[in-house]
C-alpha cells in the first residue's frame, strides 16, 4: 500500500549492492532474489544464457545484454514482504573498474558473497575495500555450500584476519559442504531444514523444526554443529546491530544460491538488518532531510545502452522528497532547469516508464545531454552533493584512431567515453585529441573503450601501452618543472586537472624528495585497486 511520505516510504526501502570474486555467485543469487521477490516468474535459471558469459572480454557488452541481467541493467527493484528492494547491480568485469565504485557510492549496504571453497578471493578484497572507506554495512553470504567446501570456522576466520571485520554468523550449516541439511538460526536456535527442488527453479522447501526435533533426525550433523556453534559463542562472535551498520562486524549467513538454500533468511537479513535511506550529507556536510524537496545525485551515465535507442541515461538516486516523472528540476551544476519528462526504470533489458520515486530509488533520465556523474538535481531548495571522487589509474595507454579518415568519429566517441567515464582521457598540449592517454584502474576498461569506440561509434583505435604506472595531481606552477624530468609525463583531464605521471613509485619518490617545492598531491582512493 503506498505511504506517500519521503520519511516513511524511505524507511521501507532497502538500496543495496551484492559484490563478490567473478564465479562466486553473484549472479545466481540476484536471480534468486528476484525469485523471492517474485519479480521472476519464469525459471530463475533461465535469466542467464549458461555458458555463453565465458566467452571473449571484448564482447562483453553484447554478452551482458543477451544475460538479461547485465551490466547495464542498473538496478533491479522489486517488492519484499512489506518493503522495497533495490538490488544496485555492479558491473559484471573480470577485473575491477571504476563503475563498481560509483554504484557502490549510491548504495546503503553491500552483501559480500564467498565461495565456501574458497573464501576471501582477491576481488573480493578490492571491493570490500571500497565499502569499508564508505564504512558501509556489509552482510555475508558464504555460497555453494550444497558442495564440498572448507570448514565453516575456518572460514571466518579468513574474513576475520584478511578482511578485519568481525564475521557474526546469524545461520550456522548444519551438514558438512557437499551434504547440506539446513541451518540453524542462531537467535532463534531454530533449525531450518531445506529440501531441492529441481534445479532450483522454485523457492526451496523450507521445514522449521524444534532443536530437539533436529537432533533426532540430524544426529552427528546436528551435535557437530552445536559444537561448533559453542566455540563460535566462546569468542563473542554475536551479532551487534551497532557494529554492523559502523561497517566493523559482518552478520554471516550460509547458504547455497544454486539450490536456493538459505537464499530467504539472507533476504530477511537485508530487510531486517541493512539501513534504510538517511538524509545525505551535502558539500558542507549538512544532512539534507529525507523529507526535504527533491534531490538526487547522479552516480552513472551510460550511452547507447540499447542500440535501437542510441540514448543516453543518466542514472540518478533520489536521496530527498518525492520525485514525480514530468517535474521540472534544476541541474545544480548548471543552474539548468531540466524537464523530467523521460524518467525510467531499467530492469535487465526492459525499460519502463517510472511516475514515481521515493529516497533510496534510481531513475534512469533518458538524452540527459549535459548531465554527469557526481552531478546533484533538485527542486525548489538548492543543495549539492559531493561528486563521487575518481579513482587513482594505473594503467595509461595512448589512444589514436586507426583510420585517420574516422578523425571525427574517434573524437566524438572518446569525449562520450570521458563523460560517462568508461576511461579517464588525459591530453598532452601538443598531441590533444590526436593521440590521448587513456586511463583506468583496471585493464578491461581499455578493452570496453576500444570496444565501444569500434562499434558504436566506427572508430577503430590501436592502444599502445605506456611505462607509466602512478599518477599524481600537479598544478600549472609545478608544470615546467616535472614535464623537463626524464621518466615524468604531465597531462590533463577534460575539467582540467593536470596530471603528472610517474614510471614508479620509486622514481616518483625521488623527486617528492628532491623537490619538495613541487606540487603532486595524492588522488582519492590511492592504490585500492592495487
Ligand atoms: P558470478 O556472477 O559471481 O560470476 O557467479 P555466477 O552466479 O555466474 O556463478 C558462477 C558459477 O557457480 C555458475 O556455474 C553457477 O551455476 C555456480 N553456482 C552459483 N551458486 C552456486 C551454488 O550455490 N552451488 C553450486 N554448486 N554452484 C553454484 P558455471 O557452471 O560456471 O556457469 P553456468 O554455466 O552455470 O552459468
Amino acid at each position: 500500500m503506498p505511504v506517500e511520505d519521503p520519511v516513511a516510504e524511505a524507511a521501507r526501502r532497502r538500496t543495496f549492492a551484492i559484490i563478490s570474486h567473478p564465479d562466486a555467485g553473484k549472479t545466481t543469487l540476484t536471480e534468486k532474489f528476484l525469485l523471492y521477490g517474485g519479480a521472476l516468474h519464469s525459471e530463475a535459471g533461465s535469466v542467464k544464457a549458461k555458458g555463453s558469459r565465458r566467452s571473449a572480454t571484448s564482447d562483453w557488452m553484447e554478452l551482458e545484454q543477451k544475460r538479461g541481467i547485465s551490466i547495464t541493467s542498473t538496478v533491479l527493484q522489486f517488492p519484499y514482504r512489506d518493503h522495497v528492494i533495490n538490488l544496485l547491480d555492479t558491473p559484471g568485469h573480470r577485473d575491477f573498474s571504476e563503475d563498481t565504485y560509483r554504484v557502490l557510492a549510491a548504495a546503503d549496504a553491500a552483501v559480500m558473497v564467498l565461495d565456501a571453497a574458497k573464501g576471501i578471493e582477491p576481488q573480493t578484497l578490492k571491493l570490500f575495500e571500497v565499502c569499508r572507506e564508505r564504512d558501509m554495512p556489509l552482510l555475508t553470504f558464504i555460497n555453494k555450500w550444497d558442495r564440498p567446501g572448507r570448514d565453516p570456522l575456518e572460514l571466518l576466520d579468513e574474513v576475520e584476519k584478511l578482511l578485519n571485520v568481525q564475521p557474526t554468523p546469524v545461520t550456522w550449516p548444519v551438514g558438512i559442504a557437499g551434504d547440506f541439511r539446513g541451518v540453524i538460526d542462531r537467535r532463534s536456535g531454530d533449525f531450518t531444514r531445506f529440501t531441492r527442488t529441481a534445479g532450483g527453479a522454485t523457492e526451496a522447501g523450507e521445514e522449521v523444526v524444534s532443536a530437539d526435533e533436529a537432533a533426532e533426525r540430524e544426529g552427528p550433523s546436528w551435535q557437530a554443529a552445536l559444537d561448533e556453534l559453542e566455540l563460535i559463542g566462546a569468542v563473542g562472535s554475536d551479532l551487534d546491530p551497532e557494529a554492523f551498520l559502523a561497517g566493523i562486524s559482518s552478520p554471516v549467513y550460509f547458504g547455497s544460491a544454486l539450490t536456493n538454500f538459505g537464499v530467504r533468511l539472507m533476504l530477511d537479513g537485508v530487510v531486517d538488518m541493512a539501513p534504510s535511506p538517511s538524509p545525505r550529507p551535502d558539500i558542507d556536510d549538512t544532512p539534507r532531510p529525507l523529507d526535504a524537496a527533491f534531490s538526487g545525485f547522479v552516480f552513472k551515465v551510460q550511452a547507447n545502452m540499447d542500440r535501437a535507442h542510441r540514448d543516453r541515461l543518466a542514472f540518478f538516486r533520489v536521496c530527498s522528497g518525492h520525485f514525480e516523472r514530468g517535474m521540472v528540476v534544476t541541474h545544480d551544476r548548471t543552474g539548468k532547469p531540466f524537464a523530467t519528462k523521460y524518467a525510467q526504470q531499467v530492469f535487465g533489458q526492459d525499460r519502463e516508464t517510472i511516475d514515481d520515486a521515493w529516497p533510496g530509488d534510481v531513475v534512469g533520465l533518458v538524452n540527459a545531454g549535459d548531465v554527469r556523474i557526481g552531478d546533484t538535481l533538485w527542486a525548489d531548495e538548492p543543495v549539492t552533493f559531493a561528486g563521487i571522487p575518481s579513482f587513482a589509474p594505473e594503467y595509461f595507454s595512448v589512444a589514436r584512431a586507426r583510420d585517420t579518415g574516422r578523425f571525427k568519429q574517434f573524437r566524438t566517441g572518446i569525449a562520450q567515453l570521458d563523460e560517462e567515464g568508461v576511461v579517464q582521457v588525459l591530453r598532452h598540449p601538443d598531441t590533444g585529441d590526436q593521440a590521448p592517454v587513456f586511463a583506468a584502474v583496471g585493464p578491461m576498461q581499455f578493452e570496453v573503450a576500444a570496444h565501444r569506440l569500434e562499434n558504436e561509434f566506427g572508430a577503430a583505435v590501436d592502444l599502445s601501452p605506456t611505462s607509466y604506472t602512478i599518477a599524481r595531481r600537479t598544478d600549472a606552477d609545478s608544470e615546467p618543472a616535472l614535464r623537463a624530468m626524464r621518466g615524468v609525463e604531465v597531462l590533463q583531464r577534460a575539467d582540467g586537472t593536470r596530471l603528472a605521471l610517474f614510471e614508479s613509485s620509486f622514481w616518483l619518490a625521488r623527486v617528492e624528495a628532491d623537490h619538495p617545492e613541487l606540487t603532486l598531491e595524492r588522488l582519492v582512493a590511492e592504490g585500492m585497486s592495487s
